[in-house]
This record gives C-alpha cells, structure tokens and sequence, in this order.
C-alpha cells in the first residue's frame, strides 16, 4: 500500500487488488513514518484513475510486489493490476506520536517515506488506550477478541440500535451477562420474554449465571395488591398521562375514599368499586368523578396484576436479591399495553425514589422498545438526572426515530447494527457520537452480528466488530416464515 494524498482529514492509499480484498470497512491503517504514523480507517474503496503522478505511485508499489513474486515479463499481468488497483478512502482518526495518539494534530505523512500497514487488535487498543481494567470482551475485530471496560456502562446511556433480527438482543445480552460479574444489578423491561432464560446455557442446563438472575412474570408469579402498593404509588398512576390521565379533583375524591377504606379495614378493587357506587348513590360524589374512577379501578382489575392477598411491593428487596450483581428479568411479554404501563411505570419510579433517597447502590435499567410502556419524555427527564442518580440505562430499538432528540447527543455509548432504508439512516445520522460520513459509509454495509462501535467503550473512536457469539439460552429468534 502506498500513500495517494492526504489533507489530515481524509487520507487516500494506492492498493493492490489483492491487499484490498483482505480489508474491510472499518478496518484501521497506519500511515506511518520515524517516529510518527497516521491512524485512519477505511470508509470505502473505488477504483484508480490514473494521472501523472499515480502512474509513478503504482509503478513502484507494483514493482515493490513484483519483486517479491515472480518476473517482471509478463506485462499483461501488470496492465491487469493496474486496472484494478484500488484507491482506498479513509478517515484520519488521529496522529500517533511514540506512543500518544493525539487527535487535532496538522500533521501529514510524507509520500516518499511513510509505508502504510493493516492493524491488529492488539496494536490499535494500545494506539487508541483501550486497556480494560474490568474486561467486558464484546465482539472479535481482525479475528481477536476486543474487550472493552465495564466502567464505560457505569451511569452512562447506551444505545443500541439496528434493523430487525441483525443481533441487538444478543448483544444486550451478552453484556448482561458480562456486567453482572462486575457487579451491575439490572432490571431489564423484556418485551418479547427473550430474556428470560439468561441463567441458562444453550442445551438448557444452569449456567455459572443461574442464582443472579430473578425472573418476575407479572400476573403470574408476581403479583401486586393495592394496599401493598399504597396511595402514593396509586396516585402515581392516576396521574400518568399515557394510561389514566385523570384530573387532580378526580384524585382528590380518590384519595379522600382511601383513606376511609384504610380506616375502616382493607383497601382493594372490590372495595373502592363499592364504595365509589355506594357515594353516586347517596350523591356525595359528583356522576362524573364517579365514573371516570370506577373506569380506572375497571382497568386496574382488567391488568390482571392485583391480587388483593400479594405481599407488598418492596423494590429494596429485590435488589437485595442480587446485591453481587445480578438481573431482574421483568417479564412484559403477555400483558396487555396497559398491564406493561403500569408494571414499567411502579417500577421504575419507586427505583427512582429508591435512589433519590440512596436506599440502593446503583443501579442499571435495560429497555427494549421502550415507546410501547413509557411515556414520551420519560426517557429524556431520567437521562438528565442518571449520573446523578446513578441509573445505567441501556435502550434498544429498531425504529430509531423513536429515540428522542436530545439522547442523540447524550448517548455515551452506540452499537449500532445494519439499517438499509434512507428513513432510518438520516435518524441515526442525528447521532452526536459520530459523523454522518462515516456512518452513511459503514451501517449499510454490515452484516448480521456485526456493528459500528462508538463512546466512551471504545475512547471515542469508532469501531466495526462482529459481536461474540454466547453460550446463553437464545429466545429471541425474529420469526420468519422459512
Ligand atoms: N453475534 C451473534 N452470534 C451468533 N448469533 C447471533 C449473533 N447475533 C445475533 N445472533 C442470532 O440472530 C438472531 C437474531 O438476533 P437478535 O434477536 O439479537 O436480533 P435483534 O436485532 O434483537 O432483532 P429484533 O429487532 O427482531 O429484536 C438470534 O437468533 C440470535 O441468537
Ligand atoms: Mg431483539
């Protein structure tokens, strides 16, 4: 390979056909003098034209590779080189001096001198600093194994996105799976039931993993009971706006017929439903409050979550559970949109009144499809407060324009797999993380199981891998009809 130009932004290599083929988007270079190389990646390749000056460049890189080989007679081998001889596009993504890599430096390669190499795993995580000190190994880049610091999830937004069925799920699983040997407690909103089965190896037996993982299936194993959950938490969820939205003199009325119930005896479903039918009758309560609540108790019943005799709701306990680190696998996959609202939403605001109040240690929320069970600005408000509070929160989606806005440029860390359609390309191309270049040159062109790495995991540099396969029982299958 041989330097073309470079303006220390994009820097152009003269390739032999056969040096091209074994090169792949993505993949990391070294332009490299005495004492200082220039760090780029390839974005792409296209073919030579040849002027003046490439004629005497891929003169000598040919002879180079000649002189290797075999004699220089055979001229109709060399025209054919020479037609396919490739000019390779890439990216600077930094100048290396000894051993520091600094980015904003002017610095160009001279084309006289400079010789340009492929890198291995090893050298470019020493070039970029990656230098675990908790190794999470993620994905294989030139065939080794990469490994990334598990600090790098540590109160940070994760965003994993990708078309259908290319390996976000997989992924997220297998840095669960990671994580919690680090001690990460997750609480994972499992929309499809796909990770229910993280403790288990593929042929189905335990794996090392089994006792850190709870798996909770609401209306089944877990159930809540009003009382359990107490009026704050009830109030909650009156006044959530994607699911009851009531009106405060709705709630006054509601809270005033609790803490009567509380009095007297029991609060349940049965019990708000009579009396809130008992007060219509003796006209105390107003028609209209009276059936906007009896619709809420209605739909409440209607979940399939309460079970008047449940143990109360105690989110400390649980995390308790997994105090090592571990995961509590919320199971959403049978519930109705309403039941999902309200397990999400009990959830994940008793963990935040939870950490608000430094009842529990920190704490990590993975969500797959979140815009089904959360409302609209949920996300961006927690965001805001995670470092503080402590929250690692890891989002997956396949519909990118679903992320709001302001994550594009909160994000610390992408995985972003292959999306073909020009809708989906130019939402990610919103993204802070990285250029709209390099992510228009690269997604489109990954397989499955492979993606673009950007964040803090890989120091800002960005990164192609294909994800590691596991040994955890898969769920997760996309249907298809072959
Ligand atoms: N790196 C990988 N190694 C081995 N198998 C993989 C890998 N990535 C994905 N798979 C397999 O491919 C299938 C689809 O992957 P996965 O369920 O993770 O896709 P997805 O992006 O989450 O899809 P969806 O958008 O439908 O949820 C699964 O059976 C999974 O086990
Ligand atoms: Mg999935």
């Amino acid at each position: 390979m041989k330097l073309r130009c470079s303006d220390g932004f994009r820097t152009e290599i003269i390739c032999a056909p056969s040096e091209a083929d074994n090169l792949s988007r993505g993949d990391y270079l070294l332009v490299e003098e005495e004492g200082v190389s220039q760090l780029v990646q390839v974005l792409g390749s296209r073919h030579l034209m040849l002027q003046q000056l490439d004629q005497h460049l891929v003169r000598e890189l040919l002879l180079e590779q000649k002189a290797k080989k075999e004699d220089l007679s055979d001229l109709s081998t060399i025209l054919d080189d020479i037609k396919d001889t490739r000019i390779l596009e890439t990216f600077v993504r930094g100048v290396v001096y000894g051993s520091v890599t600094i980015r904003n430096s002017t610095w160009i390669p001279s084309r006289t001198k400079a010789k340009v190499r492929r890198l291995n795993m090893g050298e470019l995580s020493q070039l970029i600093g990656l230098d675990p000190k908790y190794p999470v190994p993620i994905g294989r880049y030139d065939g080794d194994v990469l490994r990334v610091d598990a600090s790098a999830f540590d109160s940070s937004l994760t965003l994993i996105l990708g078309r259908k069925g290319q390996g976000k799920s997989h992924l997220a699983k297998l840095l669960i799976c990671n994580l919690v040997k680090y001690g990460f407690k997750f609480f994972v909103f499992d929309l499809n039931g796909e990770y229910t089965k993280l403790g288990f190896k593929k042929d189905g037996s335990p794996s090392e993993l089994h006792d850190r993982i709870i798996v909770l299936s609401p209306g089944k194993n877990f159930k809540l009971s009003l009382e359990g959950l107490g009026l704050r938490t009830l109030v909650l969820l009156l006044r959530m706006p994607h699911l009851f939205n009531t009106r405060e003199v709705s709630i006054r009325a509601f809270e005033v017929i609790w803490k009567d119930l509380a009095s007297q005896g029991r609060v349940t479903l049965s019990a708000l439903e009579h009396e809130i039918y008992s007060r219509l009758k003796k006209g105390t309560l107003h028609r209209e409050i009276a059936e906007a609540l009896l619709r809420r108790v209605r739909t409440l019943r209607d979940t399939g979550l309460f079970d008047e005799n449940a143990p109360p709701f105690n989110v400390e306990d649980l995390v308790k559970h997994v105090d090592r680190g571990g995961a509590i696998v919320l199971n959403l996959s049978e519930l109705s949109q309403n039941a999902r609202k309200v397990v999400v939403e009990i959830f994940l605001s008793e963990l935040e009144r939870l950490l608000a109040r430094r009842d529990i240690g920190p704490i990590a929320i993975v969500a797959e499809e979140a815009q089904f069970y959360t409302r609209e600005t949920y996300w961006e408000n927690l965001v805001t407060r995670m470092r503080h509070l402590g929250i690692s929160i890891f989002l997956i989606t396949n519909q990118p324009k679903t992320v709001p806005p302001e994550m594009h440029a909160q994000a610390d860390n992408c995985f972003i797999f292959n999306f073909r359609n020009q809708s989906d390309l130019n939402e990610i191309s919103k993204l802070q993380a990285i250029d709209r270049e390099t992510l228009l040159r690269i997604v489109p062109f990954l397989d499955k199981g492979e993606c673009l790495v950007i964040g803090k995991v890989t120091k800002e540099f960005p990164l192609t891998l294909r994800v590691l396969n596991t040994d955890i029982m898969v769920m997760g299958e996309t249907r298809t009809h072959l």
